[in-house]
């Protein structure tokens, strides 16, 4: 532990931070600025708070970054072995923490707690510690430190044991698992788990439901919450900053290029477009969207060649065989679909794989329905960045399992993410919507998406924890 305090006035700490760098072919280093509610929560308290963002280093590029000491200002890159790194993040976080609050475990072969999994768990605890280390190393006196996620329940607890001068929040941006359901976890994790998060003076949510699940396991598994306050941010979307980036150039021409892709149906008319954008995540339910737009077309011949289902599936943890495989079929099930139903004029399924934010922008921007289908997510943000981007106003099917129906449900076309007809139909209904119930809806649904954006979100955090 450091003998005297850090100048950190506000710090951040999560497993992914705001810059990557990537090795080029010369040697140098290109760093990479991501996008996301934290770089713009953060943003808005301005360059003179005293900010300091701890996160770990990824890959070669990162690695390499800390190594020779050229860092952006305002972030620390952790670089914790990548062995431990490994077995903490797609060993325990991602294949067990993500399949606990997502409730993904596929009884009766999974979840196995083994000898392997206490390996990993070991792990888990190492990269946990260097980040309070680093946090306790970096904080000026009475400073305020908010950690981010399920990566790092840890946190809070170790840091409090090393500096109690803190103010420590935790915020996740993850459901919360039904008691029944966490406490599948060793009993010993669990209470190990729980009992880090309460070391924060104050924790986040992203929905009251993730919020009550949190406190009946606290209740249930270890007597209760203690002094830990608890407080919901439903995270909304950058109306300011989407507006204006979904008009830069790069995404007309994308936005071109996409209509092109599209094409028209029969004499001409404008196809209508269902737009999904995912991570290729098992929790966004991305196959049985595909299979719900299949039976559209068995069902109601009328739809064929006048609408296409435009599936952004960027690849995502790809270390984890499950992730590969899903990750195939939806591949798969598109192409079935377009051998099917496809003609020589008329692709049913525009899929693409590659991450591109400008093109995904493009999609919102002409996106007649919006499909939200998660069987089970934090928030998902895409269902509040689409009707604030689309052009026309867009109907939204969104999965009553998403944490943005709370906020949402209202003035969606509500699905369990499960039924598959019933998707079906609500595809249906948001397609035939009537024009003027469409904008009126897509005008409520922005208000209701944008009335947290990124900066107040975090500012609030700050002043509760604060005050
Ligand atoms: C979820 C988590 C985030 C994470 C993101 C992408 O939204 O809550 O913490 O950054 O997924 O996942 P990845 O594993 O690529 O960081």
């Amino acid at each position: 532990m450091a003998s005297t305090f850090g100048a950190a006035r506000v710090l951040v700490a999560s497993n992914r931070g705001p810059v990557s760098y990537e090795v080029r072919e010369d040697g140098s280093l290109q760093a990479k600025r991501g996008g996301g509610g934290l770089v713009s929560g953060l943003s808005a308290i301005g360059p003179d708070a005293g900010a300091l963002w701890v996160c770990s280093a990824l890959g070669d590029g990162d690695r390499a970054a800390v190594r020779r000491g050229t860092g952006e200002p305002g972030v620390r890159m952790l670089d914790i072995p990548a062995e431990v790194h490994t077995d903490a993040y797609n060993g325990i976080a991602n294949s067990v923490l993500w399949f606990v609050h997502h409730m993904l475990y596929q009884t009766p072969l999974e979840p196995v707690f083994d000898a392997e999994f206490r390996r990993q768990w070991a792990s888990y605890e190492t990269y946990n510690r260097a980040f309070a280390e680093a946090l306790a190393e970096e904080a000026a006196e009475g400073a305020v430190a908010i950690v981010q996620d399920y990566h790092l329940a840890l946190v809070p607890g170790m840091l409090r044991a090393l500096r109690p001068d803190l103010r420590i929040g935790h915020f996740s941006h993850t459901p919360w698992a039904p008691v029944e359901y966490f406490r599948m976890l060793p009993d010993d994790i669990a209470g190990q788990l729980l009992r880090g998060m309460l070391g924060a003076d104050r924790l986040g949510f992203l929905t009251h439901r993730w919020a009550e699940a949190f406190t009946r396991c606290c209740e249930t598994l270890v007597g209760g919450l203690g002094d830990t306050r608890i407080g919901v941010h439903g995270l909304g979307a950058d109306a300011e900053f989407l507006r204006r980036r979904s008009h830069e150039a790069d995404v007309d021409e994308r936005l071109a290029a996409l209509r092109a892709e599209i094409g028209t149906g029969p004499e001409g008319t404008a196809r209508k477009a269902i737009v999904r954008v995912d991570r290729t995540e098992l929790s966004k339910n991305i196959v049985r969207g595909l299979l719900a737009y299949r039976q559209l077309l068995a069902d109601r011949p009328e739809w064929r060649e006048r609408v296409v289902h435009v599936a952004f599936a960027y690849p995502s943890r790809q270390d984890l065989a499950v992730y590969r495989d899903y990750t195939a079929e939806v591949r798969r099930v598109a192409e079935v679909i377009n051998g099917e139903y496809g003609t020589a004029g008329w692709t049913p399924v525009v899929l693409h794989v590659k991450d591109d934010f400008a093109r995904s922008l493009a999609a919102y921007r002409l996106a007649d329905v919006a499909l939200v289908n998660p069987v089970r997510d934090g928030m998902n943000l895409v269902a509040k960045e689409v009707p604030v981007v689309s052009d026309e106003g867009c109907a939204l099917v969104l999965s009553r399992e998403a944490g943005a129906y709370e906020e949402l449900g209202e003035d969606a076309v509500v699905v369990n993410p499960y039924d598959v007809t019933r998707t079906a139909q609500a595809l249906h209904e948001a397609l035939t919507m009537p024009p003027g119930e469409r904008a009126e809806r897509s005008k409520r649904l922005t208000a209701a998406a944008t009335a947290l954006p990124p900066g107040r979100w975090f500012v609030e955090q700050l002043t509760a924890l604060r005050g």
